[in-house]
Parts: C-alpha cells; sequence; structure tokens
C-alpha cells in the first residue's frame, strides 16, 4: 500500500474513491461540505435521511455520483466534532478504506483539508494499519476477494509537515506489520532457528541480536526451558535483542520477554484436536517483543531497551518432557512439570532470571500467550495484567488507554502462593483449573528478584478470528508493540 499525502484540492479520478468526514452532531467537516456542493446537496440529504449519525464506525458509500469524476464517495463517522483527535482520525481513516477496499477502485483519497499534520499522520497510521494483509500463501482467489485499493492519497492543506509527522507512526505500524507476520506464520515455517534468523534482520535498524542454541542454554542452567523444547526436533533457541538509544550507554536498560512457543501440541499433555492449529500463535509475546525493539530502533528512542525471546516448540515424542519430570531452572530452584501443557511459563522462568542477572533492567515486562483462562476472564479485547510495582502498573494502564491496546490489572493473591508447592520440588508447573492465570503470574513472580516486573497474559488478545476494529485485520493483531513503545516514549527516555 502506497501512502502519499498531497495538497487538499486532490479529487481523485474514476478509479478513486474519496472519503469525507462526518461529526455525530450532524455535521459534515468543511471538506465534505465542500464536496457536497459539487454533489448539490447529496451529502446532506443523505445524512439527514437514514440512520447515519456521524458515530464513528459508520459509513455511506455513494456510488457513481454525479458532478464527480470519481467512482465512489464515502462519508465516514467520525464521532464527536470536539474530540476529533488521533486516535479518532486513525480510527475514521481504517473504516474509510475498509468501506472500499475491495470494491475495485485502485485509489483511495481521504480528504483532511485544514487538519493538522499531526492529525493527518494519525489518518496515515490508521490506513497503514487497516491495509495490512497476510496473503503470502495464497496462490488462487476470487479477484472480487481481493483488496482493489493500491494507493491512497491523504489530501491536507499541509501534506509536507504531514509527511515529516508521518514518519514515526510509519515505523510503528511497520513493527506491528512485522509481529503481524510472524503470528501468521504456519509453525513449519516459523521454527525457533527460523524465528532467530528474522531476528537476526533486525540488526538492518541498529539493533544488536545474539542467538544462543541449546548447548550455551545448557551452560547457563536453563532447564525449564531447555526441558520444554527435548521433544521437538527443532533446536530450542534464546535470542537477545538490545537497543542503546539513552545517551549513557551503560544506562540500565528496560527490558521485554516474550513466550516464542512456535506450536505448542500441549507435549505429553497433549492438547484436544479441536483448534490446536491456533497454537501456532503461541509466540505472540516473543512477537511483540520483537516488533517493540524494532519500533523502538526505527524511531530511534533515547532508551536502553533489551528483548529476550524464548523460542521453543513444544511437542511429544520419545525425547519429550514427562510429567512428573522435575527440572532445574537457571535461577537453582526446581520445578515438578505436573502437566507439560503448562510450558509458556517454565520458558519465561528461565528467560526472566537470565535478563534480570544479565541486565539489572530497570522494569522487566514480559508478554505471553500464557493460559486460556485468561481469555476465559477478560475476553479478546482486554489483556490481563500482573504487576508487583504501583508505578510501572500505573505507567502501563495509561500507555494502555493512549493506544487501544486495552489492559486490566489482575491480582498476584498472595493466598494461593500454597498452590505452588510440590511434594518432591521447590514448586510446581500446575495448580489445576481455578485462578489459572494467576497461578500462573504466581509461579513467574518466584523468579523475579527484586526488578520491578509486570506479566501480561496476551493469551486473548495476540489473536483474533473475527476482529470488528478497522485497524486490526482478522487473524493476528500485533497486540503490545504500539502499548510498550508508549509506555517508554511517556515515561523512559530522560
Ligand atoms: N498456549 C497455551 C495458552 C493459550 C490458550 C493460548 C488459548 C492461546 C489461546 C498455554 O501453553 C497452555 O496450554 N495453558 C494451559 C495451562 C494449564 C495446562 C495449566 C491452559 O491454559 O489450559
Ligand atoms: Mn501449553
Ligand atoms: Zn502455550
Amino acid at each position: 500500500m502506497k501512502i502519499n499525502f498531497l495538497a487538499a484540492e486532490e479529487k481523485g479520478d474514476s478509479k478513486s474513491a474519496v472519503a469525507v468526514l462526518a461529526f455525530d452532531d450532524g455535521t459534515l467537516a468543511p471538506a465534505a461540505a465542500k464536496l457536497d456542493k459539487a454533489l448539490k446537496g447529496a451529502l446532506t440529504r443523505a445524512v439527514s435521511q437514514g440512520r447515519f449519525k456521524g458515530e464513528a464506525g459508520q459509513t455511506i458509500d455513494l456510488i457513481a455520483p454525479a458532478g464527480l469524476e470519481a467512482a465512489r464517495v464515502v462519508l465516514v463517522g467520525a464521532g464527536k466534532a470536539d474530540a476529533f483527535d488521533e486516535r479518532a482520525a486513525e480510527t475514521a481513516a481504517a473504516q474509510a478504506l475498509g468501506a472500499v477496499k475491495a470494491t475495485g477502485v485502485e485509489r483511495l483519497v481521504l480528504q483532511l483539508g485544514a487538519q493538522t499534520p499531526a492529525i493527518a499522520a494519525a489518518a496515515a497510521l490508521g490506513v497503514k494499519l487497516a491495509a495490512y494483509r497476510f496473503g503470502k500463501y495464497r496462490t488462487k482467489e476470487r479477484p472480487e476477494k481481493t483488496p482493489s485499493v493500491a494507493r491512497v492519497d491523504i489530501a491536507v492543506d499541509d501534506p509536507k509537515a504531514a509527511a515529516r509527522a508521518f514518519k514515526t507512526p510509519s515505523g510503528l505500524a511497520e513493527a506491528v506489520c512485522a509481529v503481524r507476520d510472524l503470528v501468521f506464520e504456519p509453525a513449519n515455517v516459523l521454527f525457533p532457528e527460523e524465528f532467530a534468523r528474522r531476528a537476526r534482520k533486525l540488526e538492518d535498524f541498529g539493533l544488536a541480536v545474539e542467538i544462543l542454541g541449546e548447548k550455551e542454554m545448557k551452560k547457563l542452567g536453563m532447564g525449564a526451558l531447555l526441558g520444554v523444547g527435548q521433544g521437538s526436533a527443532r533446536e530450542s533457541q534464546l535470542v537477545v535483542i538490545q537497543w542503546k538509544g539513552a545517551s549513557d550507554p551503560d544506562a540500565a536498560p528496560v527490558a521485554f520477554v516474550g513466550k516464542g512457543v512456535c506450536f505448542d501440541s500441549g507435549g505429553i499433555s497433549l492438547k484436544p484436536p479441536a483448534g490446536m492449529e491456533e497454537m501456532t500463535t503461541d509466540m505472540g509475546g516473543a512477537g511483540a517483543v520483537f516488533g517493540t525493539l524494532q519500533a523502538l530502533a526505527s524511531r530511534k528512542a533515547k532508551v536502553n531497551a533489551v528483548g529476550i525471546l524464548g523460542l521453543v516448540e513444544n511437542m511429544p515424542g520419545a525425547n519429550a518432557q514427562r510429567p512428573g519430570d522435575v527440572v532445574k531452572t537457571m535461577s537453582g530452584q526446581t520445578v515438578e512439570v505436573i502437566n507439560t501443557d503448562a510450558e509458556g511459563r517454565l520458558v519465561l522462568c528461565d528467560a526472566l532470571w537470565y535478563c534480570q542477572q544479565r541486565f539489572k533492567p530497570q522494569f522487566v515486562v514480559d508478554l505471553a500467550t500464557l493460559t486460556g483462562a485468561i481469555v476465559v476472564a477478560l475476553g479478546k479485547d482486554v489483556a490481563g495484567m500482573f504487576c508487583n510495582d504501583e508505578a510501572l502498573a500505573e505507567n502501563l494502564l495509561r500507555a494502555a488507554k493512549e493506544t487501544g491496546d486495552a489492559l486490566w490489572r489482575m491480582p498476584l493473591q498472595g493466598s494461593y502462593e500454597k498452590l505452588l508447592d510440590s511434594d518432591v520440588a521447590d514448586i510446581k508447573n500446575s495448580g489445576g483449573r481455578e485462578g489459572g492465570s494467576i497461578f500462573a503470574a504466581l509461579f513467574l513472580q518466584r523468579f523475579i528478584d527484586r526488578t520491578p516486573w509486570a506479566h501480561l497474559d496476551i493469551a486473548g488478545t495476540a489473536w483474533k478470528p473475527d476482529s470488528a476494529v478497522a485497524t486490526i485485520p482478522s487473524g493476528a493483531t500485533g497486540f503490545g508493540v504500539r502499548l510498550l513503545d508508549r509506555l517508554v516514549a511517556d515515561n523512559y527516555e530522560g
């Protein structure tokens, strides 16, 4: 998708759709009012007639409008006129693209008139996120289902300033889409070594990337992570990504750790067949960490940051870990593996420990598609946040509000600690169904050594089979990248 900023007079040709905005008080935005004149009041009539109220999410589509060369006009609801901010612009622009992207028109002209460069840039961000599609493996497709719009022109009074303002959001959108690509990839393509190879390419953004194999992890004593991967024909990997953007290269970094289970069959505690294919997305946490580091580097964030990806495949087989096995973690604590399907926490506990020991970060946030229980509790629009530090929790909740990557705080309920007790080892990896997400978080907390820490359970939000949000096409969402990029931008850049 090509996105350009053009002068506000741009009207589009016969292969174009023109989009303009209306607000929920019934008024047309200035660019829409101007267009309405050319259309001899057709937009005013359309608005006064029907159920279109100018609310966010509503659109009216005029086909072959008389008095205009363009093939279509789309009137997009933009919500409250006095609350029309960057988020509203993003949504409206995404909605406009959604309304026309497969109609046969090749170009969308979004007329924003005198709107600010920041609003125009936000609209472009919305378009870029909404245009995403994982088409890599489609070799034939009905033409009417194939997107036709190849180019979006955003018409504003100051297109040069808008293009400048779009630099950073454009990099952010690319990072989100990079995560979506990773999450969409099937597990026969994206296994741990392939994921690590793709992480290696982040060096092009100026990031430093190290890859540890099983030999190195064995030396470090990562028995929990290695136990999960031992049943797989694919080698487990730990990827360490570093960004040094702070003026002091030795300043303590912010750190992110991601669960990267490239496929989660459950292992010997095999999952039921129905829906198991979705477990190719069980690396969404590692994906989000990958994308966050890419976003920080592409806008040259003034911060030192570390991203750690724990990459494994959880498979049954002759060499697989058994229920009842006891593994020794890098921290020295031993774990009784009650359920081989509770593997994410086993990967994270070693990755988290390694992160804290090596980097002494200001804080660490882990992201993981960790529990089905969080999907039951919060659904697919909100991720669960567990946090041992009030300031970090507040900063995360604020970034969530601002970006739309929604979070809800869950309790690290101390009275459940006894559920972690094992008869043979220091702790066990599963405590049953009740409070499953809390149990998983309490397990992870045992591997946090006084560092401010937050755990984001993104099992629901990383993958949405039928997304209702215009900026998030169905499937991989890229959840977490915008959240963490904003968390850093608002609080940790000097
Ligand atoms: N990857 C799953 C969690 C999951 C479920 C992610 C649904 C996305 C959608 C995780 O490894 C898992 O299997 N968790 C178990 C834990 C249980 C065995 C204690 C679960 O949630 O059932
Ligand atoms: Mn599992
Ligand atoms: Zn899993």
